[in-house]
């Protein structure tokens, strides 16, 4: 089964590049920030402390996530947008740092993987602990401050204020006990600074074939 994992951190462009990938690659796309964002907006619709992981547990093991492509549905209802939110984004990392809920999402993760056999994986995990057995591992990144500027050119705001968001959640991510983000030891560094999307995806993709030879 191809996997093809791309993790790495915040506003690296990891979407806009494992979209890309998916199209070259012919595999369907996956994206599991997605599903941890939903996570975040129950709990935030339940009025539950972002800290209590017994409760945002159970939330992330009934919750019904379904994924596809740029398109989310949570208990069935369209949340694409919703998930984009500054007030999701505020909690996800530290709903996602409660191992009820990494558990419940890795399986989910897994299940989808079997069930379109194959795929294009986003994240901060995947090739560390969901897929340790990924085709080819990608640790995608780039300098905060062209990670700022990025995310200022896809949803607004000042570039002050969200290179301090973006390095607060990545600092939550790193430094959490379970499957942390890191780059896996057989992963493949591709620093994107300066670079254009379509040269990171031909970096990608040319690895990805050479593992077909
Ligand atoms: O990729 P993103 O910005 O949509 O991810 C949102 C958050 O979800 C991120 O800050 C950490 C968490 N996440 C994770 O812990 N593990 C993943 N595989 C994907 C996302």
């Amino acid at each position: 089964m191809a996997v093809i994992a791309i993790d790495g951190p915040a506003g690296a462009g990891k979407s806009t590049v494992a979209k890309l990938v998916a199209e070259a690659s012919g595999l369907p796309y996956l994206d599991t920030g997605a599903m941890y964002r939903c996570v975040a907006l129950q709990t935030m619709r339940d009025s539950v402390e972002p800290s209590d992981q017994l409760q945002v547990g159970t939330i992330a093991e009934n919750v019904i996530i379904s994924v596809d492509g740029s398109r989310s549905l949570l208990n069935g209802e369209d949340v694409s947008d919703l998930i984009r939110s500054s007030e999701v984004a505020a909690i996800v990392s530290l709903i996602a740092a409660h191992t009820p809920v990494r558990t419940a999402m890795r399986h989910q993760q897994q299940r989808w993987i079997e069930s379109h056999g194959g795929g294009v994986v986003e994240g901060r995990d995947i090739g560390t602990v969901v897929f340790p057995d990924a085709s080819v591992k990608i640790f995608l990144t780039a300098s905060p401050e062209e990670r700022a500027v990025r995310r200022v050119g896809q949803s607004g705001g000042d570039v002050v204020t969200v290179a301090a968001n973006i390095e607060q959640r990545d600092r939550i991510d790193s430094e959490r006990t379970d499957s942390p983000l890191r780059p896996a030891s057989d992963a493949i560094i591709v620093d994107s600074t300066g670079l254009d999307i379509s040269q990171v995806v031909s970096i990608i993709v040319g690895h990805y074939e050479s593992t077909k030879r």
